[in-house]
């Protein structure tokens, strides 16, 4: 039985002030929904004030990335060990934005990936065809062949802090959403390689989210996919209404 985790990725919106209130007024809509894990992914500067305010909830904050190095001139750069000590419990690594606007690649995102795990953070790893990946038919050799390298010497006992999202690039932000049908089989694709991978039991109990486009209206049929066991949600997730009934689908 796996348990759904259900992601916000703010991506670079709310300033600390606005977070603490979007988590102030979340928190009792949210309350008692334990039928998923509820984590919100923020901004580096909204993660201190996020945690605060989550403190006593049901809510987990994350980071939208991290380096993999642990300290030095990296400028611009932030580390696992201070994500740890404001708060961050999660972190979101290789999103498409990354990788399309920051030259973010597969051994990059393998790289902090590692480094998140070292840390005791849980790695929310995305990945995801592009849209000529898709009309070209080869989608299930994109994310098999991102999953491997993204993966690549992560033991199988690291790999129980992994989540992987499957996010088709030309579904975020777009309204475009993958068919159920869609997010299933290539959920279902993503399974098999950590299958092949790690073995069959590694690949029942990992988490695979969804996301792109995934909102208040079809988060239950999404959800209610086989291999589907959560969602990354960017635009929904910056309103409280369209967030809470997205826990609710889960629960
Ligand atoms: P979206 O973003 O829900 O706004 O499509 C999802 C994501 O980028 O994680």
């Amino acid at each position: 039985m796996r348990k759904y985790v259900i992601a916000g990725n703010w991506k670079m919106n709310m300033t600390p002030s606005e977070a603490k209130a979007f988590i102030t007024e979340l928190a009792p809509c949210v309350a008692g929904k334990d039928g998923c894990d509820i984590v919100l992914c923020v901004p580096y500067v909204d993660i201190y004030v996020a945690a605060e305010a989550a403190k006593g909830t049901n809510i987990h904050i994350g980071a939208e990335n991290v380096h993999y190095e642990a300290k030095g001139a990296y400028t611009g750069e932030v580390s696992t060990a201070m994500l740890k000590e404001v708060g961050a419990e999660y972190v979101i690594i290789g999103h498409s934005e990354r990788r399309q606007y920051f030259g973010e690649t597969d051994t990059t995102v393998n790289l902090r990936t590692k480094a998140a795990l070292a840390a005791g953070l849980k790695a929310i790893v995305c990945l995801g065809e592009v849209k000529e990946e898709r009309l070209a038919g080869i989608t299930d050799e994109v994310v098999a062949m991102q999953t491997k390298l993204d993966l690549a010497g992560i033991s199988a006992e690291d790999l129980k802090n992994v989540i992987i999202a499957y996010e088709p690039v030309w579904a975020i932000g777009t309204g475009l959403t993958a068919t159920p049908e869609q997010a299933d089989e290539t959920c279902g694709v993503i399974r098999k390689t950590i299958a092949a991978l790690y073995g069959e039991k590694a690949a029942e109990e990992i988490i695979i989210q969804y996301g792109g486009s995934m909102n208040d209206k079809n988060a239950k049929e999404l959800l209610g996919k086989e291999n589907v066991d959560g969602g990354l949600i960017g635009g929904a997730s910056l309103k409280v209404d369209a967030f809470t009934t997205i826990v609710d689908a889960a629960n």
